[in-house]
């Protein structure tokens, strides 16, 4: 169990979403439920705790959401922000502060951090060339620039990702270059930007983690060595952009902060707002707790960039843990916000009301902690009706049920106890610890499991004893069993709070009693015999039908397919060429005479090809789109004077022409009237 005696305080910080589109199930199951669960457990405990969160406003993922919408960032950060934090309140996320990185307090804050690293002579500057849009006369960041790319050919590769193959790239290294905001090929130019020296840090953060906390969880400490054992290299702060927090430096016009560096300050500027005479005490004193809730693709900045930052400035204490999780998909498939492929937060309020328990608890039960999971909508019905229904509601509904028939909602006096009752009550003082040492070491899913186990334990307890049978012989044992059946649910009420908030105050007032802390978890008396529970109890959770999930994979499906629609945009033009350029490719009709699949491939067909000129072979990545009897006979166009290429041991002699249909399939391009193979197009 964690040492929880030496801190005084805790500081939760939960990342700060973009706010560039709503929040999603990813979110909110790898950081603000696990975080919440934590911040309601310690408040429950009586614990000096604060929860900070807040929208992440600034940076490219900004200012490219504005563009596609022709609108101002600001009308952007508005929007999401006042969307995020409405969604976030009504899931229960129970922030101290939901504020942004575009307040005033803000700016000045990580305007003054950025001011002292660099009057401490924390900064290196350099000066490197990056590439700009001579026509919009803007830098372009990397997501800005599109090309092909260098490692698979594809067409559409952003400066920072190919989409197509994965690989990671500099924008200098796509080939044929060019501005999506213009369609002009950019050119390079020199720019001066202020770095932190990361080499510089690696030694005390080598030290600080490695060393000293081997406690953490296995992915963030692996991915924390890896990038250590790889060393750390000078990174930007700064960027050329026209959004965002101004460098405070002389001669830094048109440079901004870079969003990673004023991000994680948000952090300490959030608690400023809350806290403007106490703020320090959470931030530069040792017996303050710091926990980070993040997401993996976080880890680095959290673990090594934002802690060198904090050692560079000096006087901030180091959190104590970063439990990042690991991503949750959905449907097998990557949640993503630009394809439009989420459950995101306020449709699910919409479609779901007063449901907001079961998303907790399912997000919970199925928590990315230590690999990648799916969420599938069959599992969200199926562990609602068999474990929130069959389970937790059952076991509460069937003990006020039984309270009404025998003792009209009165809890009866216990009489002598027998084996059973002890046992049962021996095994429900346990739970105080075992839920509270699972939550205090970030094992949330582990945690929700034993809550379970409490109300199993009162299924089995009122199915040992058969209270509805004894009833007809002994009423006096009957008032022992339901006392305690009784005690169960106070017990569940508190155990359930962290993880389902809006459940545990409905069973609260079915019982009539106020919010109890977790201290009293385990104890046998929390129900004085002669309390009244209210005579109108009502099912804490209900069935969800197959036809509310069919509605659901349906909205998908839907989106699945808008999204290929919405996602294509014409390419931008490509630089002028010359006519010349144009006709040294040799642009023919051919038909095909005979056509079948290359074995051992799902994607390539051979055609044999009549081009007027006694026959050739081509092959052609269209396996996926056309059985080989489709093509036989038809005429399709063809470049013929590329060199010969071997694939799979077969030599193919030119390039079919084809495009891609609305639902990224791909079609040949023939011409529409029957034309005499090998006549060139013009
Ligand atoms: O990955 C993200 O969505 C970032 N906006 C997280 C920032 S966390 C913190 F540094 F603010
Ligand atoms: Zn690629």
């Amino acid at each position: 169990m964690q040492d929880t005696k030496k801190f005084k305080r805790t500081l939760v910080t939960t990342a700060l979403p973009y706010t560039n589109g709503p929040v999603h199930i990813g979110h909110l199951a790898g950081v603000y439920v696990p975080a919440d669960i934590y911040t309601r457990y310690l408040r429950s405990k009586g614990e000096d705790v604060i929860m900070i969160g807040g929208s992440d406003e600034h940076g490219v993922p900004i200012t490219i959401k504005a563009q596609k919408e022709g609108v101002t960032p600001q009308e952007i950060v508005d929007r999401y922000h006042n969307l995020i934090k409405r969604s976030m309140e009504e899931l229960g996320i129970s922030f101290d502060i939901y504020s942004r990185t575009t307040s005033e307090i803000h700016r000045q804050t990580a305007s003054d951090f950025f001011r002292t690293l660099y009057d401490k002579g924390e900064f290196i500057e350099r000066t490197t060339t990056q590439l700009y849009d001579e026509k919009a006369d803007q830098w372009l960041a990397d997501r800005y620039v599109t090309g092909t790319c260098p490692h698979c050919g594809f067409d559409g590769a952003f400066g920072d990702q190919c989409e197509h193959c994965g690989s990671s790239l500099n924008a200098t290294d796509l080939i044929n270059p060019h501005s999506t905001i213009t369609g002009n090929a950019p050119v390079l130019r020199e720019t001066r930007h202020w770095y932190m020296p990361l080499d510089k840090w690696e030694p005390a953060l080598r030290e600080w983690i490695l060393e000293g906390h081997k406690e953490w969880r296995a992915n963030v400490y692996g991915q924390c060595k890896s990038w250590l054992d790889e060393h750390l290299q000078p990174r930007a702060v700064t960027r050329d952009l026209n959004w965002g927090i101004p460098v405070p430096v002389e001669g830094a016009d048109g440079k901004v902060l870079y969003v990673w560096f004023d991000a994680p300050i948000g952090y300490i500027s959030n608690t400023k707002e809350l806290l403007p005479d106490t703020w320090q005490d959470y931030w530069k004193r040792e017996d303050t707790r710091i926990i980070n809730f993040i997401g993996k693709d976080n880890i680095v900045f959290h673990c090594l960039i934002f802690p060198a930052m904090l050692m560079a400035h000096g006087g901030y204490t180091l959190p104590e843990n970063v439990p990042a999780n690991e991503f949750l998909n959905l449907e097998g498939d990557k949640i993503s916000t630009s394809r439009n492929w989420a459950v995101w937060l306020n449709e699910y309020l919409e479609n779901f009301p007063g449901k907001q328990d079961v998303l907790r608890y399912v997000l919970t039960a199925n928590a990315p902690e230590t690999k990648d999971n799916d969420f599938t909508w069959q599992d969200f019905q199926a562990r609602n009706n068999n474990e929130l229904v069959a389970i937790l509601g059952n076991f509460v509904n069937r003990a006020l049920v039984l309270l009404g028939k025998y003792f009209n909602f009165a809890v009866p006096e216990r009489g002598d106890l027998e084996n059973v009752d002890i046992d049962t009550l021996d095994e429900m003082a346990c739970y105080r610890e075992r839920i509270g040492d699972l939550i205090e070491t970030f094992h949330m899913r582990e945690a929700l499991k034993e809550v379970m186990n409490l109300a199993r334990l009162g299924n089995k307890y009122l199915a040992d004893t058969e209270p509805w049978k004894v009833a007809k012989t002994s009423p006096e044992r009957v008032a022992t069993i339901l006392n305690i059946a009784l005690q169960i649910t106070a017990n569940l009420a508190i155990a359930i709070e962290p993880f389902m908030p809006f459940s545990a105050a409905r069973l609260n007032e079915m019982l009539n009693i106020e919010k109890q802390p977790w201290c009293r978890l385990g104890e046998d008396n929390i129900l004085e015999s002669g309390h009244n529970v209210t005579s109108t109890p009502s099912l804490l959770f209900v069935k969800i039908t197959d036809e509310e999930i069919a509605a659901q994979l349906q909205l998908l499906e839907r989106s699945k397919q808008e999204n290929v629609v919405k996602s294509w945009r014409p390419a931008p033009q490509l630089p002028d060429i010359s006519i010349d350029d144009f006709i040294k490719a040799d642009l023919r009709v051919g038909t095909v005479t005979a056509c079948e699949r290359v074995k051992k491939s799902d994607k390539l067909l051979q055609l044999s090809i009549d081009d007027g000129l006694g026959g050739r072979t081509i092959l052609s990545g269209i396996a996926r789109y056309y059985a080989p009897e489709d093509l036989v006979g038809k005429q399709v166009c063809f470049i013929a004077n590329l060199p010969p290429r071997r694939m799979r041991g077969i030599d193919s002699e030119g390039m079919i022409l084809s495009a891609e249909d609305a639902d990224g399939r791909l079609v040949v391009i023939s011409p529409t009237g029957t034309v005499k193979p090998g006549v060139n197009v013009k």
